[in-house]
């Protein structure tokens, strides 16, 4: 989704910013802009597709500057154009950058028209510049005017503003959206997302909502949401830059498949001890939370909601707590009736999803006893507004679609559970066979990617077809949809997923030659079902591709069959998702998508 770096620096920034739009690339993008003061006026550059047509118009150009605004923008309102790219501007003076939406644009719009402003593109943000311009010409400084727009404003933004005549100073402005700064040395940084600026400081101040900050090479002052002059805490990060490059693999997604034993590892260490989960592991009085706990609401969007939606089952098998589960775009419109003594646990990668954060928004309304979240970026808005926060530790996640991000999450809430009936004084021994599982995880996960050779004699079969159905029953069920979710996600193919048993319910009337139809076949007392549900599927002449283990015995004909490593029934949801991973990414290879930024997506979607 968008992405916003600026600089004032004593040397040159152009180049800086280019790279800095390069390193926020994953977050998904469709053009990409840049304005540079100098001495004659504004150098404004934008261009429609990728940030590499920006810097081949820089190599062209050769603005120089030691001042300047760069985006990378992810359409919302109006189609993805050069003219719709951002910075935009307000009579060649006013230069902005916009992340997130102002709801009443319409409005400032017509207002701003009357006053005699014309707009040039069809978006949102273009208004921020003219309202800026306008107050401007009302006599105020540019931080006045920034404080009086922003008055004007609904919605969530994040903004980097500057004006032709002021060659040393920035202002930015953050709602609801992300925004930081990161301190050089004669240099200081503004970002929506660290890892832009990450290879230019190891200090960053993050924002909070209504700030607005002046920011020039050797200063700057943050306004807190009432204009009064505030000081905000310096964060030192150092955000490793070999953790963003691909290394020897083709795609981020394929490193960060092989990267799951390590990660795993990372999730569970420290957090168990002996036989059991050790306490507080959520931060300190979190076990004496958890004590209190008799019901759960779980809030959460795409990959993240179906590690919740298996998650639900664990927390109702071992910490037998009812639990409820919603898409995050929903859960505050169906009137939710909270029961005494419930929490709320939101789980989310990148810690800045608009709709997540706005249900944990929502729920802090409610009589909720706190608020729990499950997060993979330390320095996120989520794990900041939740009470207590478990990191998954899965190290940066860089392709859009979700990998080692869901599967560390899934060991997070396995840890949850674990700690939610240790708190309760449920199941020890269930408790203990599970840690023990936990334990020996990494190693079974190792086990699993070795079966890439027979994935990729598959994905052929797969890869040349429209749709594909993929089936699991119980707490494979998400773990199915996630498959899907996948495979439509980098190949394109139309996915859908459904639970075995619901097949002869409408999905069979679909089923022919050219239905693949993917298949999750643990050890289970279901097995018997699911193989039952299996044959309707192929005396309909569905060709099978079944991940199952070794004792589950099933004919799949024509299809394949591919035996699973041996895993505590538990926790195979996770050992079965890798398969699954593994096969998208390989039918995606063949079909020749763009595997870590596939098209109309985003890796952090910081707009409802
Ligand atoms: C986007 C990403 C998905 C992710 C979802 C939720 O749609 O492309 O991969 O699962 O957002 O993101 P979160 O960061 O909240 O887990």
């Amino acid at each position: 989704m968008c992405g916003i770096i600026a600089a004032a620096s004593t040397r040159n920034v152009g180049k800086l910013l280019v790279q800095g739009l390069h390193r926020m690339e994953y977050r998904g993008y469709d053009s990409a802009g840049i304005a540079l003061h100098q001495l004659d006026g504004v150098a404004h550059l934008r261009t429609l597709g990728k940030v590499q047509l920006l810097e081949d118009r820089m190599i062209e150009e050769k603005p120089r500057s030691k001042l300047g605004i760069a985006h990378t923008r992810w359409a919302t309102h109006g189609e993805p154009s050069e003219t719709n790219a951002h910075p935009h501007k307000s009579n060649d003076e006013v230069f902005i950058v916009h992340n997130g939406i102002i709801e009443n644009h319409l409005e400032l719009k017509a207002e701003l028209e009357k006053e005699g402003y014309s707009f040039a593109s069809q978006t949102d943000s273009e208004i921020i510049a003219h309202l800026l311009d306008f107050n401007l010409k009302q006599g105020m400084t540019m931080i006045e005017a920034m404080f009086a727009s922003k008055k004007k404003l609904d919605g969530a933004y994040a903004i980097a503003a500057m004006h032709r005549d002021d060659e040393s100073k920035l202002v930015i402005a953050r709602q609801k959206s992300p925004l930081l700064i990161g301190l050089g040395t004669d240099e200081v940084f503004a970002a929506s997302d660290p890892l832009a600026i990450s290879q230019l400081t190891n200090d960053f101040i993050f924002l909070e909502d209504g700030d607005v900050a002046e920011i020039s090479a050797d200063t700057y002052k943050i306004f807190d949401a009432v204009d009064l002059e505030a000081s905000r805490e310096v964060s030192r990060i150092d955000i490793s830059s070999q953790a963003t490059s691909k290394g020897e693999y083709r795609h981020f997604m394929e490193k960060e498949i092989y990267e799951q034993p390590d990660a795993l590892l990372n999730t569970i260490d420290g957090r168990i001890s002996g036989e059991d989960v050790l306490d507080n592991i959520f931060g300190l009085g979190s076990t004496e939370l958890f004590k209190k706990v008799e019901r759960i609401q779980i809030v959460a969007c795409g990959t993240s909601l179906h590690a919740g939606r298996v998650a639900a089952n664990w927390l109702s098998a071992i910490a037998e707590l009812p639990c409820q589960i919603d898409y995050a775009s929903e859960y505050r419109y169906r009137n939710p009736h909270v029961d005494d003594n419930s929490i709320l646990i939101t789980i989310s990668q990148s810690g800045e999803t608009a709709d997540t954060l706005a249900a944990l928004n929502y729920a802090k309304e409610k009589n909720y006893l706190a608020t729990v979240g499950i997060c993979n970026v330390p320095t996120s808005t989520l794990a900041r507004e939740s009470d207590f926060v478990l990191f998954t530790n899965a190290g940066p996640e860089i392709g859009v679609a979700s990998t080692k991000a869901f599967t560390t999450q899934l060991a997070a809430l396995m840890l949850l559970t674990l700690s939610l009936a240790k708190a309760r004084n449920l199941n020890p021994k269930l408790r203990q066979r599970v840690v023990t599982a936990l334990r020996a995880l990494p190693e079974i996960i190792t086990q699993t990617l070795e079966l890439k050779d027979s994935i990729i004699e598959m994905a052929p079969a797969i890869a040349n077809k429209d749709n594909a159905l993929f089936l699991g029953r119980g707490i494979f069920y998400p773990v199915a949809k996630e498959g899907a979710l996948k495979l439509k996600e980098i190949s394109y193919i139309h996915a859908e997923a459904y639970p075995a048993g619901e097949l002869k319910h409408g999905p069979l009337a679909l089923i022919d030659e050219n239905m693949p139809v993917i298949a999750l076949a643990p050890e289970s007392e279901i097995a018997e079902k699911l193989v039952s549900n299996l044959e309707e599927v192929k005396a309909r002449g569905g060709t099978l591709y079944v991940f199952s283990d070794p004792s589950v015995s099933i004919d799949v004909k024509s299809g394949s069959l591919v035996p699973m490593p041996k895993c505590d029934f538990l926790l195979t949801p996770i050992i079965y998702t890798i398969p699954l991973q593994i096969l998208s990414y390989e039918v995606a290879l063949l079909r020749g998508t763009d595997i870590d930024q596939p098209r109309n997506l985003a890796k952090s979607v910081t707009v409802e």
